[in-house]
């Protein structure tokens, strides 16, 4: 139906490539995005800053915007069904709800019975009461997953670059080394003992934290353990009226037109230029950039 330059797979190139607008001698005239969950609109967003306000910029939805961050309503209360908590470190989520208000939750331990422990409004008594209960266990924890994260937040810097990873492995092991693969071939439960965190901790907070995030048991990889322990963390807020509000600002700021309606094919017309480039010593880019045809 349409002619769009097709973007979305290798946009975090694209959105650091200075070069990228003179491939074909013009920016792109349009641009479609399929999705307009915050993947897609985040993408839209970026794109704008990239290419300005001159590019037409569509983004195709079948379902509703926000995609997997959306909300029920129960008893007129709107709860979050999808993505619920929104760690302090992303970035790009802090800057993109500027605008838009937050709250933050507190924890609790539930051992199906009851309460053993419960956050108050004074750390120190919560951080005694949790010495009490577990000895050191939590700040060895509190360090590892801090450790992670901050390997983690290299992605930004790759992000600023340009830099991009054609396998999720590279990418991780550009973020932590050997380390980080590892642990995606470990359980969670093996580098803990191994840190020194006590088996009553593993068994009445770890546990409990995989079964509610992930629905899954300390048997879970390493990795993504780790990344549902830092959603286990303080500093964890959500928006005020569902996440999901995030992605039609995003939207509105884009300025993107939003087409209701399922993408059901994407053909290819003619190809563009293909360019391999070697990046640092990290990987090799290919960018490829497509016309191609939307049958919606
Ligand atoms: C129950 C649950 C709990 C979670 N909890 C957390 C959490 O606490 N914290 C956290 O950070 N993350 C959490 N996540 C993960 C987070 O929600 C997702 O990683 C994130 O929302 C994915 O965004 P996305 O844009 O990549 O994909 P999606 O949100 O899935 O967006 C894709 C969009 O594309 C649309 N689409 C697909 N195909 C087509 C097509 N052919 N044509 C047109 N439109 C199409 C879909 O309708 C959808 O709206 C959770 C996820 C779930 C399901
Ligand atoms: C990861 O595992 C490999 C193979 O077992 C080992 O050689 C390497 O030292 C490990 N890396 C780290 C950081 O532990
Ligand atoms: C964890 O779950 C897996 C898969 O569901 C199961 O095979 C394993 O036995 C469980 N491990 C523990 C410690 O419960
Ligand atoms: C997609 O469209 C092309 C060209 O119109 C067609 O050849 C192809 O069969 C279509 N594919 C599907 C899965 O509909
Ligand atoms: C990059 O390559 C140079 C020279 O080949 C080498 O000295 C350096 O350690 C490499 N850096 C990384 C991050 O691999």
């Amino acid at each position: 139906m349409n002619q769009y330059l097709f973007v979305l797979l290798s946009f975090v190139h694209v959105l650091a490539d200075p070069d990228f607008a003179k491939l074909d001698g013009a920016p792109p005239s349009k641009i479609a995005v399929v999705g307009a969950g915050i993947g897609g609109t985040a993408t839209a967003h970026f794109l704008r800053q990239h290419f300005g306000p001159e590019v037409s910029i569509d983004v195709f939805e079948k379902g509703s915007v926000g995609g997997r961050l959306a909300t029920v309503t129960v008893n007129h209360q709107d709860y979050e069904s999808g993505g619920s908590i929104i760690h302090s470190l992303n970035l790009h989520m802090q800057d993109f709800v500027q605008q838009l208000g937050y709250v933050a939750g507190k924890t609790a331990v539930f051992n199906g019975d009851e309460f053993i422990l419960e956050e108050t409004d004074w750390y120190l008594l919560d951080l005694f009461r949790l010495w009490w209960r577990y000895g050191i266990s939590f700040i060895r924890l509190q360090m590892w997953v801090e450790e992670i994260m901050e390997k983690f937040m290299r992605i930004y810097k790759y992000q600023a670059h340009g830099y991009a990873f054609s396998s999720v492995e590279e990418l991780l092991h550009s973020l932590g080394g050997s380390g980080f693969i590892n642990m995606t071939r470990r359980s969670l439960s093996e580098s803990l003992l191994e840190l020194g965190v006590s088996q009553r901790f593993i068994d009445e907070v770890i546990a409990p934290i995989m079964r509610v995030n992930y629905g899954q048991n300390i048997s879970i990889p390493a990795f993504v353990g780790a990344v549902s322990l830092a959603g286990a963390q303080a500093n964890l807020w959500a928006v005020e009226g569902g996440n999901k509000l995030v992605c039609s600002r995003l939207l509105k700021l884009s300025k993107a037109n939003l087409i209701q309606s399922p993408v059901t094919n994407i053909t290819l017309r003619s190809t563009g230029i293909r360019r391999n480039r070697q990046l640092k010593n990290t990987s090799i880019v290919k960018t490829k950039l497509n016309c191609v045809h939307l049958d919606l």
